[in-house]
C-alpha cells in the first residue's frame, strides 16, 4: 500500500496557478443554510527566485477562498502581492532574508536585514477588512471579493516600526472587540498588546516585558485578561546577534531552555497592572481557548508537545527536509493550564488525542467552551490524518479518520444561523490527498463528525497545506467565476 510516508514532497508542492471556478465535482450536498465565505492562508510556494526556502514559515502567502451560497461553492486563490512575492518571481536567487532562509550574496547581503513579510500565516475578516497576517510585521489588506492585494495596513499609523501584529487575534463576541499582540525585539524585548474596537480602531493596551529575546506565537482572551503562556523558547544573545549580523538564520537562533520555565502573563483588559506567574516548562504553539471560570480561575487550554524544540522545528522545516527527517509523531496533547486567584498554577493533560490547529465555535471565545476540534493524528502518524472533536464536559473524543494519505488542513467552524447549541454548525476543511496530489473541500455536521462529510467538493488541482483561516457569513462575490448556478 502506498502511504504518504514515502511520498513526502507533495505536502507543500507549489500551486503557482491562480484559479476561479465553481466546484462542480461534488459528493453529497452543500447544506442550504450554510452561506458565507471561508478564507485560508498558507505558503503557496516554497522557493524564491529558484532558491528553495528553508522553512515552511517562509513560503509566500497564498489566500484561498471558498464562497458558499445557494448550494454551491466557488473557489478562488491568489498570492498576496508582497514585495517578497513580487521580487521572488523575477529574481535570480532569494531576493530577501526570511526567517529560515538566507539571502543570496553571503554575509554582507544578510547582515542587519529583517526577515521579509511574506503574509502567509493567517487571514481575518474584521471591521470590514480582509487582512492577511504574519507575526513579524504589518497585516496586508486584500479585497474580500477579488483577493486583490491593497497593501500593508498599519491601523492608521498605530502599528509602529516593524508593526508586528500576531497571527492569532482573539474576539469577544459580546463587545465586538478584537485583541492581539505584537512581538517586539528592540529596544526592549516585549509583547505589545492591542485592542481593536468594533469600528476597527486600534489602541495600545499594555505590554509584557520579556527577560530577553523570546518567541511567542499565540494568546488567549478571557473577560478580564489577555493571557500569555510563554514557552521557554529563547534567542540566546550570541545566537540572536549572530542572526542579526547574518551568520545564521533567525529560526535557527531559537533554543528551548527548560530552566527558564513557562511564563504566564495576565494583561488586564481594563488597563490594570500585568500579573506574572512562572510554572514548569512546556512546549506549545497554539491555544484552543481561554476563559475565567466560576471560581475566578483563569483557564487556558493549549496543545502541549512531548518533544524537543529541535524535533518540532524539524517537522516544520523546509520542503527539502520536511517529513523526510521527522520522526516525531504529529501534534501536541490537549492540556489545561489553570491560574487560581491566589496565583497557584496547575497543568493537566486532559486528552490523549494528539493534534494541532485547535478550533472552537468563536462565539465561545473568552467564555467556557464545551467542544473543540483538532487536526488529529492517530496511530502515531507523522502527519494529521483525522478530524477530532473533544468534549470537555464528558471527556469523550470523537474521530473521523480520513482515507490513507489524506491530510486535513485546519478545520473552520461555521455556526448554523439561529443555533442555540455550541456545536450546531459545520466544520469546513480542505483536505489534501497527498498520494494523488489532489485536494477537496470537506464539510461535516459538527454534531456528527463520525458520520463523515455531508459534502465533498473536489478541487481541480492540489492545495499545499495551509496554516490558518476564518469564516464570515458575508458571501464573497468572486468576479470572474467560470460558472454559476
Ligand atoms: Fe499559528
Amino acid at each position: 500500500m502506498t502511504t504518504i510516508d514515502n511520498n513526502p514532497f507533495q505536502v507543500y508542492s507549489p500551486l503557482y496557478d491562480e484559479h476561479d471556478y465553481t466546484i462542480d465535482d461534488v459528493t453529497g450536498e452543500l447544506p442550504a443554510e450554510l452561506r458565507g465565505t471561508v478564507y485560508r492562508n498558507g505558503p503557496g510556494k516554497m522557493e524564491a527566485g529558484g532558491t528553495p526556502l528553508g522553512h515552511i514559515f517562509d513560503g509566500d502567502g497564498m489566500l484561498s477562498m471558498y464562497s458558499m451560497s445557494d448550494g454551491v461553492v466557488r473557489f478562488r486563490n491568489r498570492f498576496v502581492q508582497t514585495k517578497h512575492y513580487q521580487r521572488s518571481i523575477i529574481s535570480e536567487g532569494a531576493p530577501f532574508r526570511a526567517l529560515g532562509t538566507m539571502r543570496d550574496g553571503g554575509l554582507l547581503a544578510n547582515a542587519l536585514r529583517f526577515p521579509a513579510n511574506v503574509a502567509n500565516t493567517s487571514v481575518i475578516m474584521n471591521a470590514g477588512k480582509l487582512l492577511a497576517l504574519w507575526e513579524g510585521g504589518r497585516p496586508t489588506e486584500l479585497d474580500p471579493d477579488t483577493l486583490r492585494t491593497k497593501g500593508e495596513y498599519d491601523y492608521d499609523g498605530e502599528l509602529k516600526w516593524l508593526g508586528a501584529f500576531s497571527a492569532h487575534p482573539k474576539w469577544d463576541r459580546d463587545t465586538g472587540e478584537m485583541f492581539n499582540f505584537g512581538l517586539a525585539m528592540a529596544p526592549v524585548p516585549k509583547l505589545i498588546c492591542y485592542r481593536v474596537d468594533r469600528q476597527g480602531k486600534l489602541s495600545r493596551l499594555g505590554q509584557v516585558k520579556l527577560p530577553g529575546p523570546m518567541f511567542n506565537h499565540d494568546m488567549g482572551l478571557t473577560k478580564r485578561y489577555l493571557v500569555f503562556v510563554i514557552p521557554p523558547l529563547v534567542f540566546p544573545l550570541h545566537k540572536f546577534f549572530g542572526a542579526a549580523f547574518g551568520l545564521r538564520n533567525y529560526i535557527d537562533a531559537i533554543d528551548y531552555k527548560a530552566s527558564v520555565g513557562t511564563t504566564i502573563a495576565l494583561v488586564p483588559r481594563d488597563g490594570g497592572k500585568t500579573r506574572i506567574f512562572h510554572t514548569d516548562p512546556m512546549l506549545h504553539l497554539h491555544f484552543a481557548n481561554a476563559y475565567d471560570d466560576e471560581n475566578g480561575d483563569v483557564v487556558v487550554d493549549v496543545l502541549n508537545y512531548h518533544a524537543t524544540w529541535e524535533q518540532l522545528n524539524g517537522q516544520l522545516a523546509g520542503v527539502e527536509t520536511l517529513m523526510e527527517t521527522s520522526t516525531m509523531p504529529y501534534g501536541g496533547l490537549p492540556t489545561r493550564v489553570r491560574v487560581s486567584g491566589s496565583g497557584k498554577v496547575t497543568i493537566d493533560e486532559f486528552s490523549d488525542v494528539p493534534g494541532e490547529f485547535p478550533m472552537i465555535n468563536i462565539n465561545q471565545m473568552a467564555r467556557p467552551n464545551r467542544y473543540f476540534y483538532l487536526s488529529a493524528a492517530t496511530g502515531g502518524s507523522l502527519f494529521p490524518n483525522a478530524l477530532a472533536k473533544i468534549d470537555n464536559e464528558t471527556g469523550k473524543d470523537t474521530l473521523f479518520q480520513f482515507p490513507d494519505g489524506h491530510l486535513p488542513h485546519e478545520v473552520i467552524f461555521a455556526a448554523r444561523p439561529g443555533a442555540t447549541e455550541e456545536d450546531d454548525g459545520w466544520l469546513i476543511e480542505p483536505v489534501l490527498d497527498g498520494i494523488n496530489n489532489t485536494a477537496g473541500l470537506y464539510i461535516f455536521d459538527a454534531r456528527r463528525i463520525e458520520a463523515g462529510p455531508v459534502y465533498i467538493g473536489q478541487l481541480r488541482h492540489h492545495l499545499p497545506l495551509s496554516f490558518h483561516g476564518c469564516y464570515t457569513p458575508r458571501v464573497a462575490q468572486p468576479k470572474g467565476a467560470t460558472a454559476t448556478r
